[in-house]
């Protein structure tokens, strides 16, 4: 007998725990108040919000609640910083940008604690895969800085000129970097609006930028809710970029018809994780369970549905179960937390919505038992077997820690209740055969789909969507193209 079967499946003896490992917040400097970032200066505002830790919602900071006319001035600055900005030789706009690369890598451990701090997540995924990501997609868009001429074949790529760009609050630093290193590569200037829960990295992004002595003008930095950004899709950009839910994007779409203005949209989603039964199962499980509880679900490509072909159905929701159990859920900056804080009381709201609305539906629910700190929000990693195809949960983006199982027998019915949603974002297969994966990629209606892993990224791979998931690519060659004008 196994050490581990003699205890029952428990993968560590009962009554072992974790000592706490907190990553230290010294590192990190907040001011009290911050204003807004245009041309390489901090302007004051009238009015202010304060910006909370999710983990015990104590206050961080003041930050500036951006006016439509502040909105404005910042753009008029960025538009007369872009003339010049685009004027520079690739090679020149290339060194800039290696070296905000070189600082975030420097400065790392400063902006993944602020992160887990401001957002909530865990500080292992800010440290490992937020920051990393962010320099990462610096350094590569840098390398096409002074290559554009070769990017499009026969066609000459142009700057638009200036770029509005809005993006939420799950990723904020890395969607900062996804909107800002291909624009600045290809020669735009920017106004970017974070999200009102986390706008914090991108307040300390401003100091990188200063650092690098970036020319002022270039990168601007607005903050304050959805008015501040309804403000800068209005005011004179030639782009809006647009990471966030589909409802605001529709609104967005509908606002920008007929203005001439360019698009980009990356929306919601409610990626299908479909496991068929000659997978490696204990990696399947893994996977699962990093595509729905990574970043306590608040991922556009959570997979969220997740489809078991039914001769192998009860293993994997009872290995699925076992390693819920084993799932720290915590202080985001103890080193040991795998699923944090919830990034704020309206999205607990939601998700509680959305769980009773199950509940009610008649799918079943488990929750490992944990035990949630009492101050902050929080939500504990949960399962909904006995899911119909029509239910809420499996039909509306819940972007939460939350998982409805649902089961297929062909791949052919695996493809149609995988595509039976208005979204289109992203898929996982699980299986050993190759020709099934190609077979199951070529019908997914998915941006991104994934073999035998989940929630993988990387600056040169691009990532985006179809239907309600929004138009347009982030990341790779396929990124550059939405921030050029080709003749
Ligand atoms: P949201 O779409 O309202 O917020 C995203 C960004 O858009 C924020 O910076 C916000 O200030 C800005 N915004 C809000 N209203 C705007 C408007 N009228 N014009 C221009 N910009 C505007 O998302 P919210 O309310 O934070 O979350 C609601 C739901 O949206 C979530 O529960 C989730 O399902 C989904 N969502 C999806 C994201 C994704 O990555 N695809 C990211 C964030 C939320
Ligand atoms: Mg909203």
């Amino acid at each position: 007998m196994t050490d581990v079967a003699k205890r029952g499946g428990a993968p560590v003896p009962a009554g072992w725990t974790y000592a706490p490992a907190p990553e230290s917040t010294d590192i990190v400097r907040l001011q009290e108040r911050y204003g807004l970032y245009v041309g390489g200066e901090w302007l004051e505002t009238k009015e202010h919000f304060t910006t909370v830790a999710p983990r015990d919602e104590s206050p961080l900071a003041e930050v500036a609640q951006a006016s439509a006319k502040d909105v404005k001035n910042a753009v008029a600055v960025a538009r007369d910083a872009s003339a010049a900005w685009a004027a520079l030789p690739g090679s020149e706009r290339a060194k800039y940008l290696f070296r905000i690369a070189r600082i975030l890598a420097e400065r790392s451990r400063e902006f993944a604690v602020l992160e887990s701090l401001n957002g909530g997540k865990p500080i292992k995924e800010s440290r490992d895969v937020d920051l990393p990501l962010a320099a990462g997609h610096f350094f590569y868009y840098a390398g096409w800085a002074d290559k554009l001429e070769y990017a499009f074949p026969n066609r000459t790529p142009k700057p638009l000129g200036v770029a509005g760009q809005i993006i939420p609050w799950n990723f904020p630093l890395l969607m900062l970097a996804w909107k800002i290193a291909p624009a600045l590569a290809a020669g735009n200037t920017v106004v970017l609006k974070p999200a009102e829960t986390t706008p914090l990295t991108a307040l300390l992004f401003c100091d990188v930028v200063r650092q690098a002595e970036l020319p002022p003008g270039v990168v601007n930095i607005v903050t304050g809710d959805g008015r501040t950004g309804a403000a800068l899709v209005d005011a004179d950009v030639d782009k809006i970029a647009f990471t966030g839910s589909t409802e605001v994007g529709k609104a967005i779409q509908r606002r920008l018809a007929g203005t001439g203005k360019k698009l980009t949209l990356e929306l919601g989603g409610k990626a299908a994780n479909i496991v068929f039964d000659d997978c490696a199962l204990d990696q399947a499980v893994e996977g699962i369970v990093n595509g729905i509880y990574f970043n306590q679900g608040h991922v556009c490509c959570a997979g969220s549905r997740l489809f078991v072909q039914e001769s192998i159905y009860e293993p994997v929701v009872d290995k699925l179960k076992k390693r819920m159990a084993t799932l720290r859920v915590g202080d985001p900056l103890d080193k040991n937390t795998d699923v944090g804080a919830i990034n704020s009381r309206m999205q607990l709201e939601k998700i509680e919505e959305l769980v009773a609305a199950g509940k009610d539906e008649g799918a079943e629910i488990y929750q490992p038992p944990c035990v949630l700190p009492e101050r902050g929000y929080w939500f504990a990693p949960t399962v909904f077997t006995n899911v119909a195809q029509s239910y809420r949960i499996a039909q509306e983006e819940i972007f939460g820690p939350v998982l409805s199982v649902l089961t297929f027998r062909t791949p052919e019915e695996a493809v149609e209740k995988a595509n039976n949603t208005p979204y289109g974002l992203s898929a996982g297969v699980w299986t050993e055969k190759g020709s099934r994966i190609l077979w199951m990629a070529e019908r997914l209606r998915a941006g991104v789909v994934w073999a035998n892993t989940f929630n993988r990224f990387d600056p040169t791979s691009p990532f985006g969507g179809y239907k309600e998931s929004g138009f347009g690519r982030e990341g790779g060659l396929h990124g550059m193209e939405p921030y050029v004008e080709l003749t």
